[in-house]
Formats: C-alpha cells, sequence, structure tokens
C-alpha cells in the first residue's frame, strides 16, 4: 500500500517548555559576570542571555533558570558549570588580519624602532601579547608577520603570549584548526606557506603549520586578575575588541595594568572602538588606536 503524502496527520507534536530567565535571575547572572569577567550585562541583553543559557539548563538537565542559577552560583559542586556559564556568555567574534591597518602599522613602523631598543638593551627577543585572543586568529595573524619579517632580517626572534578566559576558545585555539572560509582573507602565498591542506578534500579544512604555532604560547588569562601572572615585559600588546564589554573604570584600570607590564617605548593596540582618549593613562596615541609607552 502507498502512503499518501498529502495526507494529513490528528497528531499534535509536543509543545516544549521553554525557561524564562526573570529580571532578578538576570542581576545575579550580570552580577557574577559583572565581578569575575568584567563584562557588562544590561538589561537590553536580556534576550541573548537567556537564549545562550537556556542552551546550558537543557544540557545540564535543568527545568528553570532558580535551579541553574543556585546550583552554579551557590554550591562548591557549581565550579566547573561557572566556566562554562563564562564561556557562552563572553563574545569571542574574530577573524584572521582583523583591523590589517594595525598588521602594517606594526609591520612598517613599530618594528624598526622596537628593533632599535632591544639593541640598546642588548636583549635577544621581543615579547607580543595577544590579551583577549578568543579561538587565536589573531595571534596567528601576528606569527605569519612576524615570520615574514624573520625570514627578511638576520636575527630577529619573538615570542607571542596568547590569553584567553574562555577554555573553549582556548582550545581551537592551540588545535589551530580553520575551516577555508575563515582564511579566505590570508594572501594565497602565505596561505601555500604557514598552512596545512587537509588530506579529506571534503572536509575543507586548514592547519597552522608549526612555524606559526612554534612562538605561541597559549595560556589561560582572566584580565580581571589583581595582578597578572606575566613575568615577561612585553613590547606590543594586542588588547582588541575586549575593553568595549567592560565599564569605564575597569577598562582604566585595565590600560593601568598594561602600562606596568609594557616595557618603555612599547606599544598598545586598542580595538576600532575603544580610543583611550580622555581616560587617565601615560601612553601616548602614535597612530589610529595605537598608544606608545614614551
Ligand atoms: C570579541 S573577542 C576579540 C578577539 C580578538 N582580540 C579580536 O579583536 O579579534 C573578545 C575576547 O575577549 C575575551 N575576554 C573577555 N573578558 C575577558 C577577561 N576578563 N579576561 C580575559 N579574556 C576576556 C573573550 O573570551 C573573547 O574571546
Amino acid at each position: 500500500m502507498k502512503v499518501q503524502l498529502t495526507q494529513k496527520t490528528s497528531m499534535k507534536s509536543p509543545v516544549l517548555e521553554v525557561a524564562i530567565l526573570k529580571e532578578n535571575q538576570l542581576k545575579r547572572v550580570s552580577d557574577f559576570i559583572g565581578s569575575e569577567v568584567g563584562i557588562q550585562l544590561p538589561s537590553s541583553k536580556h534576550k541573548l542571555v537567556e537564549g545562550r543559557l537556556q542552551k546550558r539548563l537543557t544540557i545540564l538537565g535543568f527545568n528553570d533558570f532558580e535551579s541553574y542559577l543556585n546550583h552554579t552560583l551557590e554550591t562548591s559542586a557549581g565550579e566547573l558549570e561557572k566556566l562554562h556559564l563564562i564561556d557562552v556568555i563572553t563574545t569571542n567574534k574574530t577573524h584572521f588580519y582583523r583591523e590589517s591597518n594595525h598588521f602594517d602599522y606594526l609591520e612598517k613602523s613599530a618594528i624598526a624602532e622596537l628593533e632599535l631598543m632591544k639593541l640598546n638593551d642588548a636583549r635577544q627577543e621581543l615579547n607580543f601579547w595577544s590579551a583577549g585572543c578568543s579561538s587565536g586568529e589573531e595571534a596567528y595573524t601576528l606569527s605569519i608577520v612576524l615570520n615574514e619579517i624573520a625570514s627578511q632580517k638576520r636575527n630577529f626572534l619573538f615570542n607571542i603570549f596568547a590569553t584567553d578566559i574562555s577554555q573553549r576558545c582556548l582550545e581551537k585555539a592551540k588545535r589551530g584548526i580553520y575551516t577555508e572560509n575563515q582564511i579566505d582573507i590570508v594572501p594565497i602565498s602565505l596561505r601555500k606557506k604557514y598552512f596545512l591542506r587537509s588530506k579529506n578534500k571534503k572536509e575543507a579544512l586548514v592547519q597552522m603549520g608549526t612555524e606559526l604555532k612554534r612562538e605561541i604560547k597559549f595560556m589561560k588569562l582572566n584580565l580581571m586578575d589583581k595582578r597578572f601572572s606575566l613575568e615577561t615585559k612585553m613590547d606590543v600588546i594586542f588588547c582588541r575588541n575586549v575593553m568595549i564589554y567592560f565599564n569605564d573604570q575597569l577598562r582604566e584600570e585595565l590600560v593601568s595594568k598594561f602600562e606596568n607590564q609594557l616595557v618603555d617605548g612599547g606599544y598598545l593596540f586598542v580595538g576600532h572602538s575603544e580610543s583611550l582618549n580622555g581616560k587617565k593613562t601615560i601612553l601616548k596615541q602614535v597612530s589610529p588606536m595605537v598608544y606608545r609607552k614614551v
């Protein structure tokens, strides 16, 4: 007997109950995230937070936000879930060569200045830090740019530190595997030189080569920590599209920590909408969204 495709069924699909995040529960989340990570969650973010956290409720099997938040924020068993909560709330958008004029500035102006300083200090290496590196594209772009310089200059040695609060992002960054679409923006000659293509043609994946990975140290670091645990003084800090989510006070505190972390003459690069104009800082602007400790 053939089944009639047009036949209507009288069975109704079950209605799934979706948990609703109440105003006071949003406040509990935003108090936690604000004090732990620095990210502000005003009521305009209500739907976004609700949507992102609903996934965690489903995974853990909670029916309502109250029980989820009690478990996560009030019990010792919730410590691990706190990390997932931070992971889902942070915005990790990034891409290779993002705000590419910064990499041009680095290559054409900053490196020559830093090389002179290095000679004066009789140092061997330059140190770079991608602070809030997300899934690694910023650090790998830095690595490409610096490897290219190293191929033209003798004794050009460097280290890249790349840190983020999100464990999920750091794992992706360490794997260094991206889709072909994600590397579209990288010039073909550099793709050929530095990336490994997946053997499985259907997957369309590429892996960062060993030259790019060698100098990068990915580490977990919360920029809100009172004192950074990085011992190395930095020649260049990229902290782009991170402070945008912080309030003015936290931004000023972070910039002051960066001032201490930079060598004299070192550079801080911030995102295009994160000007330090009007902020208390000893750093001097040397190019759009590029600041220097002079
Ligand atoms: C939008 S991404 C920016 C990535 C990259 N810097 C760029 O410009 O493309 C912001 C990153 O900052 C990280 N972040 C936010 N607050 C942080 C904190 N307190 N400590 C460390 N990382 C943080 C997030 O996890 C996220 O991966």
